[in-house]
């Protein structure tokens, strides 16, 4: 049955105020980089809540909203995941990654160690939920890795905006996240996002990003 419906409506602005803001969130996105050096500065729970709360109201398959979000900040949870993340990252590095990804990683400058994984304050896991248990059967869930890159994508903007540094983190395989924080069969890690704020000394690789012109077509 269909769900009964609600009005909707945006507000009428003109074009310029609409550019202005458009230009607006550009600048304030434009700031927001991957960030490998954390300080230790703690950064309240409500926050993460924020932005974990402006994740969950991203666009997702059926509106199933498959994805899960595991906030870390006990230290010994921290050290266990540091530990496992570079086990992986040393096999990562020095035996799985190709050569041709090995070239891709190196103007970043990353390798096998990540401190980050316990001086950061928080670390928010994210789950993907492939099917879910609905009166008493599995029911299965679509489009998830959209929905939940969807999901990850609103948290990173929505940490950004409040003033947080976040970093993107896959150090695969990560079923290791599922066993450390005793999730269940059907969640499965997908991405790992070291949250807080960055070192006094913090450095960003100074890269290059396409221009709109490289990735925008009008129509063929
Ligand atoms: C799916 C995905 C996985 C990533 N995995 C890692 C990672 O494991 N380690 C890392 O240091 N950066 C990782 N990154 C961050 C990228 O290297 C970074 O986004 C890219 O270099 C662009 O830099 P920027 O985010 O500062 O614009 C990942 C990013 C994405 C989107």
């Amino acid at each position: 049955m269909p769900a009964p419906t609600i009005p909707y409506a945006l507000p009428e602005l003109p074009d310029e105020r609409r550019l202005a803001a458009a230009d607006e969130f550009i600048a304030s996105i434009t700031t927001r980089r991957t960030c490998r050096h954390f300080s230790d500065r703690p950064v309240p729970r409500e926050l993460i809540e924020r932005c974990v709360a402006a994740a969950n109201l991203a666009p997702s398959g059926a509106n199933r909203q498959p994805w899960r979000f595991v906030a870390v900040d006990d230290p010994g949870l921290k050290r266990e995941i540091r530990r496992a993340a570079e086990a992986e990252e040393r096999e990562n590095y020095d035996r799985r990654f190709p050569d041709e990804w090995l070239e891709a990683l190196e103007p970043l400058g990353t390798n096998a160690e990540k401190p980050f994984l316990e001086i950061a304050p928080w670390l928010v896991v994210v789950f993907r939920v492939d099917w879910e248990w609905h009166g008493g059967e599995q029911r299965k869930n679509y489009y998830v890795p959209e929905s939940v890159g969807l999901a990850c994508g609103f948290f990173l903007v929505a940490c950004h905006l409040a003033g947080l540094a976040t970093l993107t983190h896959t150090p695969s395989p990560m079923n290791f996240l599922r066993d450390i924080l005793g999730r269940p069969k059907n969640e499965k890690p997908f991405l790992l996002i070291p949250v807080g704020h960055p070192a006094a000394d913090a450095r960003v690789p100074d890269l290059r990003k396409k221009t709109v012109q490289e990735v925008l077509q009008w129509n063929r």
